[in-house]
């Protein structure tokens, strides 16, 4: 396996990546099956992050490998413009049956930023086409994380991924972000901050209602650091939103397909916004896909004016693409075969007592969680910020583990195929490493 190694790492400008150091010393991965991937020297790697958030179902799942193979062999794409496919129709069916109710319409995209973007501009687009043209401003909130494309960074509310990109959209306002120390150690959603949704009411009597477009949240902030909703805050948003007839946009691209134990984390919260993102466990990470759900008033707005004419000027070469349809289609089978959504509901207190046992390892300043994701957030070394939890994250891998982190937060969203068993081995092997690193 060594043999098939690249020699000139030179090439390759890495994503969301410290190029040098990656390169003087590179973690590389060679294969996955299951909960497990296989490093370049051979050893087996517990994934504790689904890889990115996404591999909800696990590694190289048989169904899902089929399907691709099938449908590539039979065709391989189809354009999306004015000409369709059975399988992307098929998919679109089987996601409304998963969404909210009322959610019933798909625009397909490459991935979560598209899928930000997308929404954002049916927000715009729809007021338009209903005579309020003038609802222009977009309201986030900080430390959002929306992708990584101009209108997502100007909504997102995370430093640096905004700094170094000029002068960003116009007409954008955030909200304050929704961790509280107060809410320390919870253990799901935390009791403060619901009140938070409140500066909405501020930023309205600033703006007027009637200059605004849409809210984006994510439910739950999972890039910034694992931030949940304290209680009562989604349907506050979502009273105040629907008070002014401004759009609720709910980025669920962490959060759809599983990872808080419901299909999306609307349901899960019991708050339904107008329009919806998702991407990443939408074909369980294999091919790029992502999506925006749309509401029937939403869509129907567009349905207007001679029948020839295109009602929406957007969309990708991509959207849609057979492929990734047929991934799709095989991940929902896989999903809703092995009951993954319910298995990730029926794990959480597991899962929850299993990470909040870390609360007494060195540095750990916060642990919270929800469904079969968590946090656990280190006090930063002075003066050297981030620098903790990224050894804890090289010395993780060296273990056998497969975390993430952000900042000095650890972030952990393992496939919805974990077992107990392998809970407390990363836990274990967490406390190992927060001992080690110390
Ligand atoms: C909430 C949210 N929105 C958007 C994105 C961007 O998705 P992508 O990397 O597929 O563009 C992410 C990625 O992590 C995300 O967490």
């Amino acid at each position: 396996m060594l043999d098939s190694l690249p020699n000139n790492l030179d090439a390759l400008w890495m994503p969301f990546t410290a190029n040098r150091q990656f390169k003087a010393d590179p973690r590389l991965l060679t294969a996955a099956k299951d909960m497990h991937y296989t490093s370049a020297d051979g050893r087996q790697v517990l994934d504790g992050t689904a890889g990115l958030w996404c591999c909800n179902a696990g590694h190289c799942r048989p169904k899902i490998t089929e399907a691709i193979q099938r449908q590539v062999a039979e065709m391989d794409y189809a354009p999306p413009f004015q000409m369709g496919h059975p399988l992307a129709f098929e998919l679109a069916n089987r996601l409304i049956e998963l969404t909210p109710d009322g959610l019933d319409h798909v625009f397909y995209t490459n991935s979560g930023s598209e899928a930000v973007e997308t929404a954002l501009k049916i927000a715009l687009a729809y007021h338009r086409a209903r005579g309020e043209g003038q609802r222009t401003r977009l309201i986030g909130r900080e430390r959002g994380y929306h992708g990584v494309n101009f209108g997502g960074i100007s909504v997102g509310g995370i430093l640096n991924n905004r700094k170094a990109f000029g002068s960003l959209l116009a007409g954008v306002d955030h909200l304050p972000h929704t961790h509280l120390p107060e809410n320390r150690m919870t253990r799901g959603q935390p009791e403060h901050g619901a009140h938070l949704a409140d500066d909405l009411e501020r930023m309205i009597a600033l703006h007027g209602a009637d200059t605004i477009a849409a809210v984006i949240v994510e439910p739950m902030a999972g890039s910034t650091g694992v931030l949940l909703p304290p209680k009562g805050y989604l349907k506050r948003l979502r009273d105040i939103t629907a008070q002014h007839g401004i759009l609720l946009i709910f980025d669920e691209v962490i959060t759809g397909f599983g990872r808080l134990g419901s299909p999306f984390a609307a349901q899960h919260y019991g708050v339904t916004p107008d329009l919806m993102t998702a991407a990443k466990g939408l074909t369980n990470g294999v091919i790029p896909m992502g999506a925006v759900f749309a509401s029937g008033a939403i869509h129907d707005a567009f349905m207007h004016g001679p029948d020839h004419l295109i009602e929406l000027f957007h969309g990708y070469t991509y959207s849609g693409n057979p492929v990734a349809a047929a991934a799709g289609i095989a991940t929902l089978d896989t999903y809703r075969e092995e009951g993954l959504f319910e298995r990730a509901a029926a794990l959480a207190p597991y899962w929850q007592n299993a990470l909040h046992s870390l609360a007494d390892a060195p540095h750990v300043v916060d642990i919270r969680n929800d469904g079969l994701v968590g946090a656990v957030e280190l006090e930063p070394i002075a003066g050297e910020p981030t620098k903790r939890a990224y050894r804890a994250f090289v010395r993780a891998f060296e273990k056998g583990i497969l975390i993430r982190t952000t900042g000095d937060i650890i972030a952990i969203s393992p496939p919805l195929i974990i077992s107990t068993e392998q809970i407390d081995e990363l836990v274990a092997t967490l406390r190992d490493v927060l001992l080690e690193t110390a």
